[in-house]
């Protein structure tokens, strides 16, 4: 029970990756609030995991929205008496060039990928400074660090998750307050068949692409989320401003 006592905020929590490490943070121990844009699918990973004996709730919130994540962050406070740990993990891809690509689309991509982490950071920061630190956890991609092709917005923002995990590691480490990213490879999720689609592709055949790296798989939700686990943890105890790789090898 690495995180006893601890409580959490998941956003994304209804999707692969969220509900895997929701249920990892809520198996250490930790009190879990489960948000996401689909409210019923939020509440059914919170029921999940008090089935399984532990505690969550769920908030229905756009995580775009500032007077959403107020009251994710009011919630949550209200409900478990505080928040140490944060997994900013929602996050959409549009498989556009820039050409293709309508400025509407590229704003709603990056309210979703990065001012959700400004506007929770606002707001859970003077929470966790008021009670000696915490950890945030925010989801890259290794798009985010190398580019790829076809999603010009969605890499753009994910670089901007990456130097914004440093930015904040930086102004916040004297508050106790450690900030780093997680930076997947394809992960067998509902978003990489939201992809297939979204470029008229074989589902199955891009799903075998996906495994074309060293360990000849792509990567499993449960891999990320005991990333995330560590990083919210003590045992992380003097990592801040990382960048964690979780790609099976390395994407081109
Ligand atoms: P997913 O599509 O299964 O989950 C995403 C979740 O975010 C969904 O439950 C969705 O309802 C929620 N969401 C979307 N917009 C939202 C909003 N405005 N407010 C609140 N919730 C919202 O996808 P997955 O794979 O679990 O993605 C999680 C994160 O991992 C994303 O940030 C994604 O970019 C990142 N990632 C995923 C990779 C993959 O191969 N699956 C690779 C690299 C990064």
């Amino acid at each position: 029970m690495r995180l006893e006592q601890k409580k959490a905020i998941v956003t994304g929590g209804a999707g692969g990756i969220g509900r895997a490490t929701a249920k990892a943070l809520a198996a250490e121990g930790a009190a879990v609030a489960v948000v996401d844009l689909d409210g019923e699918a939020a509440e059914a990973v919170a029921a999940e995991i008090r089935d399984a004996g532990f505690t969550a709730i769920a908030v229905r919130a756009d995580v775009s929205i500032e007077p959403d994540i107020e009251r994710v962050v009011a919630t949550t406070v209200a409900e478990f008496g505080g928040v140490d740990v944060v997994f900013n993990n929602a996050g959409i891809i549009r498989r556009t060039t820039a050409v293709e690509t309508t400025v509407e689309e590229w704003d709603r991509v990056f309210g979703v990928n990065v001012r959700s982490i400004f506007l929770m950071c606002k707001h859970v920061v003077p929470v966790m400074a008021a009670a000696g630190g915490g950890s945030i956890v925010n989801t890259g991609s290794g798009w985010g660090l190398k580019g790829g092709g076809q999603a010009i917005s969605y890499c753009a923002s994910k670089g901007a998750v990456v130097n914004m995990t440093r930015a904040l590691a930086i102004d916040h480490g004297p508050q106790g307050i450690r900030v780093n990213s997680v930076n997947p490879g394809d992960v067998n999720t509902g978003m990489l068949r939201d992809e297939a689609g979204q470029l008229g592709q074989d589902a199955d055949a891009f799903l075998a692409e996906a495994a074309d790296r060293p360990l000849r798989r792509m990567g499993e939700p449960h891999e990320i989320a005991s990333a995330v686990v560590w990083l919210a943890s003590d045992e992380s105890s003097y990592v801040t401003g990382s960048a964690l790789v979780i790609d099976g090898g390395g994407i081109a």
